[in-house]
């Protein structure tokens, strides 16, 4: 039997498995079933299938990304910045783009503002090593200007998908961009701030920007408020 043949078997019995399974949930939902009773054995089979799936389903969308050229800011960019850090991350913080330092590395918030971002995270007895850190865009645009409409609608769905595949329990937007952009609003910062809301279900904490903190330190205040409500949240699970 050739491959093709085979894969059409396969296709056929998910299907029918799947439709086995259209029947036999509502049909336990009736019994007063919350859930799916499952074997010991089977618990065990889906946790260790799980191990690592985070990272790669990451790799994955990284592979997808590729040498991206969905938009015109790859025609100055240095690297890509994907994202980084602990694919099992409790806590997603986004940024809003690569600027000179990150576009030199591939990495994000490794300037000035990054090294504000790992005291910030310090002094809430977190590391980087704990969370992921990602961007709205993940190429720097000419001269850190803002990014386009377009430019935003070309890389956003690959944050979406880092989002969806490491599933955190809270995520901190950082700065106006970020907040604005995931969630889908023109209110200021200065009032999304300090209050969650929620992305996909996912609860966000709107903050200022480690980079808006450098330029106005008397918001530092206001930002380690925030900040401790975030420690709040990530120590309550
Ligand atoms: N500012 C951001 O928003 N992201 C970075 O990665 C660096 C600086």
């Amino acid at each position: 039997m050739s491959n093709h043949g085979v894969n059409t078997n396969v296709g056929r019995d998910l299907c029918e498995i799947a439709h086995d399974l259209q029947g036999y949930l509502p049909y336990l939902k009736r019994l007063g079933y919350k859930g799916v009773p499952l074997s010991e054995a089977s618990v065990e089979i889906l946790e260790q299938g799980d191990k690592g799936s985070e990272a790669e389903a990451l790799e994955m969308i990284r592979k997808d990304l590729g040498d991206c050229r969905r938009c015109g800011l790859h025609k100055g960019r240095k690297h890509i910045v994907f994202g980084v850090g602990n694919p099992k991350a409790r806590l997603v913080l986004v940024g809003e783009g690569p600027g000179y330092e990150e576009d030199l590395h591939g990495a994000p918030f490794v300037g000035q503002a990054g090294q504000l971002l790992t005291k910030i995270l310090k002094a809430i007895h977190l590391s980087r090593e704990d969370v992921y850190i990602g961007n709205i865009i993940k190429c720097r645009p000419p001269r850190n200007r803002n990014p386009e409409p377009e430019e935003i609608a070309a890389c956003l769905p690959f944050l979406q998908r880092q989002i969806r595949a490491i599933r955190p329990g809270l995520i901190c937007a950082l700065g106006t961009f970020a907040a604005q952009t995931l969630l889908q609003t023109h209110t200021p910062i200065s009032r999304l701030r300090g209050h969650f809301h929620t992305y996909e279900d996912i609860p966000v904490l709107p903050t200022y920007h480690p980079a808006f903190l450098l330029r106005n330190p008397a918001k530092k205040r206001d930002a380690w408020e925030d900040m401790q409500e975030l420690q709040r949240a990530y120590e309550q699970g």
